[in-house]
């Protein structure tokens, strides 16, 4: 049987993947089953997903874990999701060792419960050394949130007289965001059918190639990355030039 991995030119691997995990609810409904399941579920599809992006070289996979938006869920949802990251979390950490992936986070972590903190914790010393990849977890994460925030901690810094207002250009609102360490990332993927945003990283994705599927997370896996990384290869990137630009550009 052919592998779609044989279909991916490994010298143009998407370095940073941004995925919007959506539809475990759904999948759950669709069974019959609690919504809880259903993000139980998505966990074993994230490490199937991080497992097939460690096979194609990706460095940076940022997952949209839970938005400040979803503390408005209902109360035992919202409990059974800082339980799960509490869980696994922690039991994924000799996973990611071993891959050498190194666990980080963007976001508000500071409303998080004290035991989700202390996996997070556990999890980011223990693979502080990993060098062949980086996980980042968006936990209590909007872009609205993170915006807001560099603008005040830019307006701070000119309060203060420690830069001048016409100091502040793309570059150095990008450093005060919450991935000011990452590339922008390559390619967002979102599953589960809904076409939007969601707030999330919308200043990192202006050029990112979007691609969105009908899969439910917790159904998604490595032939499903790999088809989105297939389709990522046979986009043109423009950034703003023409075609005969960027072809000129690649001889
Ligand atoms: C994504 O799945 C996981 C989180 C938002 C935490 P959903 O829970 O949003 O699933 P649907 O969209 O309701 O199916
Ligand atoms: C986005 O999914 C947040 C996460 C995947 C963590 P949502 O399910 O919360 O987004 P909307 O409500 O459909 O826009
Ligand atoms: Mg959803």
């Amino acid at each position: 049987m052919s592998d779609l991995i044989d279909q991916i030119d490994k010298t143009k691997t998407p370095k940073h993947i941004a995925i919007i995990m959506d539809g475990n609810g759904r999948w759950a409904k669709q069974k019959g089953l609690d919504r809880s399941l259903g993000h139980k579920e998505g966990i074993t599809a994230l490490h199937k997903t991080l497992e097939a992006a460690n096979e194609v070289g990706v460095k940076y996979v940022t997952v949209y874990t839970f938005s400040t938006e979803n503390w408005n869920r209902p109360k035992e949802e919202v409990e059974a999701l800082m339980n799960l990251v509490s869980y696994s979390v922690r039991l994924e950490t000799p996973t990611l060792v071993s891959s050498g992936t190194r666990l980080e986070c963007i976001g508000d972590l500071s409303r998080l419960p004290k035991a989700a903190l202390e996996s997070i914790e556990y999890c980011k010393r223990e693979t502080a050394k990993g060098t062949a990849a980086t996980l980042i977890l968006a936990l209590n994460y909007s872009s609205r949130w993170e915006i807001t925030k560099a603008a005040q901690d830019l307006a701070r810094k000119a309060a203060n007289g420690e830069i001048r207002p016409e100091d502040i250009d793309a570059d150095m609102f990008s450093q005060h965001l919450a991935t000011a360490n990452y590339p922008e990332p390559d390619l967002l993927i979102r599953t589960g059918g809904e076409q939007r945003i969601s707030n999330y990283l919308l200043w990192q994705i202006s050029y990112s190639e979007l691609y969105f599927c009908d899969t439910y997370w917790p159904d998604f896996g490595r032939d499903d990355l790999f088809k989105a990384i297939i389709e990522y290869q046979n986009r043109e990137r423009r950034f703003g030039k023409t075609s005969a630009q960027i072809q000129a550009e690649q001889v």
